[in-house]
């Protein structure tokens, strides 16, 4: 029988990519997104449906998963995709912003993943594949309420898997390092303080250092839908898969350097003499690359 794989978030970036490859290799897809009506390419793909669901409107994430079940009987796996950064200095943002933060990073995984939940424990058998980030295992300056809610989310699927294992259940995460979507677009809730408080000079070339490590370096959205691919396929019960040079440098600096020496590398690297340095460098690479 037809697989079915429902993603969150499939308007683009990681979740399309990973609709399409699902849909290449045979699956079924519901390819949920908050505005189907804009969506030109997946609607019109055999076995692929596209329902609403914005992940912050639980009536949205039954009736989606509703008509998935209805469509093609059965759904065996569930990416947890959607989602969004709240960048800059943290005294700058909002309450509303904050809330929106990790009522979509945070509280929308789990509501996906509370709905499903009852089905899979029904059927004895269901994948939760989570797209957290390196960032839910590292930290980086100006990224604070974005870091806490993907380390969240971290902390809920390594917890979730033990009580949900014995029903047939697997909880996958994964942790992409830098990609190139638009994450670093529109999908961006950035803070630029520009001439509003102190913030202004030390935040921008920061946030602009970061934009050009993105820029050159990130991978692309469709090497995360392979990993989603092998993540679902592999057989194994791995909980967490790493994706990008970046993810893989980042999350070993965490691991086997000392938390006080982690840190010193880190406030070495953003420093304003290392910002300006690794600016020109970057400038010097694209420059070459071009
Ligand atoms: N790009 C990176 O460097 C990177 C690195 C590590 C992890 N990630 C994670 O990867 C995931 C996908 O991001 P991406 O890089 O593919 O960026 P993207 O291209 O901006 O895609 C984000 C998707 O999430 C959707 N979304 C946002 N809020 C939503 C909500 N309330 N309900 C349902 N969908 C919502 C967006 O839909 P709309 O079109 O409606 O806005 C869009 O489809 C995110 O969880 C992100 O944190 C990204």
């Amino acid at each position: 029988m037809k697989q079915t794989v429902l993603i969150t978030g499939c308007s683009s970036g990681i979740g399309r990519e990973t609709a399409l490859r699902f849909q290449r290799e045979g699956w079924n897809v519901i390819a949920t997104m908050r505005t189907p009506d804009n969506e030109q390419e997946l609607v019109g793909l055999a076995n692929v449906i596209c329902p609403t669901l914005d992940v912050t409107q639980e009536a949205t994430i039954r009736e989606a998963i509703a008509e998935g079940l209805a469509e093609f009987g059965q759904i065996d796996v569930v990416v947890n995709n959607a989602g969004y950064g709240l960048i800059g200095p943290f005294e700058t943002f909002s309450t509303d912003q904050i809330n929106r933060q990790f009522q979509t990073n945070v509280l929308g995984l789990m509501s996906v993943t509370q709905e499903i939940l009852p089905h899979f424990r029904k059927q004895r058998s269901g994948l939760l594949i989570n797209v957290a980030s390196f960032a839910g295992r590292s930290i980086f300056p100006l990224y604070s309420v974005y870091h806490a809610s993907k380390w969240a989310v971290e902390g809920f699927c390594d917890s979730l898997q033990y009580e949900v294992s014995s029903y047939g259940i697997q909880v996958k995460i994964i942790e992409p390092g830098l990609v190139k979507t638009e994450f670093w677009g529109r999908s961006t809730d950035r803070k630029n303080c520009t001439g509003v408080n102190d913030y202004d000079e030390k935040s921008r070339p920061v946030l602009d250092l970061i934009d050009d490590a993105a820029g050159l370096f990130a991978t692309k959205p469709s090497d995360v839908a392979e990993t989603i691919w092998n993540a679902v396929n592999d057989g194994s019960n791995r909980l967490r898969y790493i994706v990008g040079v970046d993810a893989h440098a980042t999350l070993l600096a965490r691991k086997v350097l000392p938390d006080g020496l982690y840190r010193g590398v880190m406030k070495a690297v953003f420093s304003r003499s290392s910002v300006s340095m690794l600016q020109k460098v970057s400038v010097k690479i694209q420059n070459a690359m071009n």
